[in-house]
């Protein structure tokens, strides 16, 4: 008896998916097939998938040409599948031509031509799609163009700023539609706005953005005044559509599963979060109250939103341009230390320490896919690895379109008193920076 296996996401399952299915049936007498996880998809940034996992396997079922079907969950399974269900041959599509070969060691692999002109990517782009503008008052960064490339049903289309040869220059150079410096036409042509100044112009154009019912991404914070903040955030939720802080940090895998495993007591009692960051790596041009209100909320998201009080000390040469700045947060419990680096050599990693054991994040922390947790006792490092790409900004797209398809304005990664906290807290801090 001949066993033969194929995989794929069969995301909108098309004719496609019936043909290769068809066809590896045909080349044998028992046919499995692997369907790809969701979380399998997310890690190999594959994040633009719609059906959801049963719904998948639901429509391989349908075909009746299944005599099993499994679920294709790590990079590597493969291997060990085909020695399990003792596999004579792997069927793949010719857009993976040579790219399993190494499985040959293990049974025989056959690519077939893909049917023509039918893919889950084309009918994906056949769905409703979301219009981005941008807002903007500087032309070096348009990492928002190219993160949306990665997330379905999104496209960055044109650009407003008040200075119209820095739209036309950002236009040109990110290959968007149009641009502008009318506010009201540019609010009628697109549904999501971002907002990325490095005037303080930030809030206005948020309320104009919300008043005019678009959901909203803008740079974080948007304001330090908290008043303001909720305000807005009351006027997102009387509109009902959603305001979001652009940190990516918080939609980050291995973030969340970090701040779900440190509240779940993998390390015990947490004593104290500490984090290092460098001002130059963090981030190229340099602003201090962004890297601040990073550092911060990787302290809330862990120790959450009950602090009692904020310390700020810096010191630094300024013949040789370098600075040293701490920041402690006192909690009933715990403690929080950050430093921020400018022209010195530290190392960018953040700490947990619990009363268990400790867990860290190596390196640029707030980029991260990977952490370790150090326990007390027998086995001591736990590795926790996750996909990570680009700047991450496109995890903060993704969560935010599922929650347009869900009809969701609730933000589970970051709530409102969390950003709220956070612009109390940076407030408290800059009053305490000396000029
Ligand atoms: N496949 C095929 N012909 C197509 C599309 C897919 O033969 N027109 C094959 C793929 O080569 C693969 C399997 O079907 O062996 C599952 O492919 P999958 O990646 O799920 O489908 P795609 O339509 O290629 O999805 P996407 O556009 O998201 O890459």
């Amino acid at each position: 008896m001949k066993r033969v296996i194929t995989y794929g996401t069969f995301d909108l399952f098309h004719q496609g998916h019936y043909n290769i299915i068809k066809r590896a049936k045909d080349l044998g007498d028992y046919l499995i097939v692997g369907v790809t996880s969701e979380s399998y998809d997310i890690e190999r940034g594959k994040l633009n998938v719609k059906d959801s996992l049963l719904r998948r396997i639901e429509n391989v079922r349908n075909t009746g040409l299944a005599d099993e079907i499994i679920i294709e969950e790590y990079q590597g399974q493969k291997v060990s599948d085909i020695v399990k269900y003792n596999i004579d041959i792997l069927v793949i599509g010719s857009d993976w031509r040579g790219k399993f070969d190494y499985l040959k060691n293990y049974c025989q692999v056959i690519y077939l031509e893909r049917t023509k002109n039918i893919s889950s990517t084309q009918l994906r782009s056949q769905g409703q799609t979301y219009s981005i503008g941008v807002v903007t008052d500087t032309t070096w960064d348009g990492g928002i163009v190219w993160e949306s490339k990665y997330v379905s049903g999104l496209h960055t289309e044109c650009v407003f700023s008040e200075d119209l040869p820095i739209a036309q220059k950002f236009c040109e150079k990110y290959e968007l539609n149009s641009f502008g410096d009318d506010f009201s036409l540019f609010l009628e042509e697109v549904s999501i706005i971002y907002i990325h100044l490095l005037s303080s112009d930030k809030p206005a154009y948020v309320r104009k953005s919300l008043e005019a019912g678009k959901y909203v991404i803008c740079d974080a914070p948007i304001t330090i005044d908290p008043d303001e903040l909720s305000s807005l955030f009351s006027l997102a939720r009387d509109k009902n559509i959603m305001l979001f802080e652009r940190i990516p940090l918080v939609y980050l895998r291995a973030f969340n599963q970090l701040v779900w495993q440190t509240h779940g007591g993998l390390i015990g009692n947490i004593l104290a979060v500490k984090a290092s960051i460098s001002q130059e790596f963090f981030h190229e041009n340099g602003n201090l109250t962004e890297t601040i209100f990073y550092s911060l909320c990787s302290v809330i998201k862990i120790l959450g939103t009950k602090w009692l009080d904020v310390q700020l000390h810096e010191v630094g040469d300024q013949k040789e341009e370098c600075s040293y700045l701490v920041i402690t947060i006192r909690y009933p419990q715990s403690y929080a230390m950050i430093e921020i680096t400018k022209g010195l050599d530290v190392e960018d990693n953040l700490q947990v320490i619990g009363s268990n054991g400790r867990i860290t994040i190596p390196a640029d922390w707030w980029n991260t896919g990977y952490f370790e947790a150090r326990l007390h006792g027998t086995d001591p490092l736990k590795r926790f690895c996750f996909n990570f790409e680009g700047n991450g900004l496109r995890y903060l797209l993704q969560e935010m379109m599922i929650m347009i398809s869900d009809h969701r304005t609730d933000n589970a990664r970051l709530f409102p008193e969390e950003s709220i906290t956070l612009a109390h807290m940076i407030r408290k801090c800059l009053e305490m920076k000396p000029v």
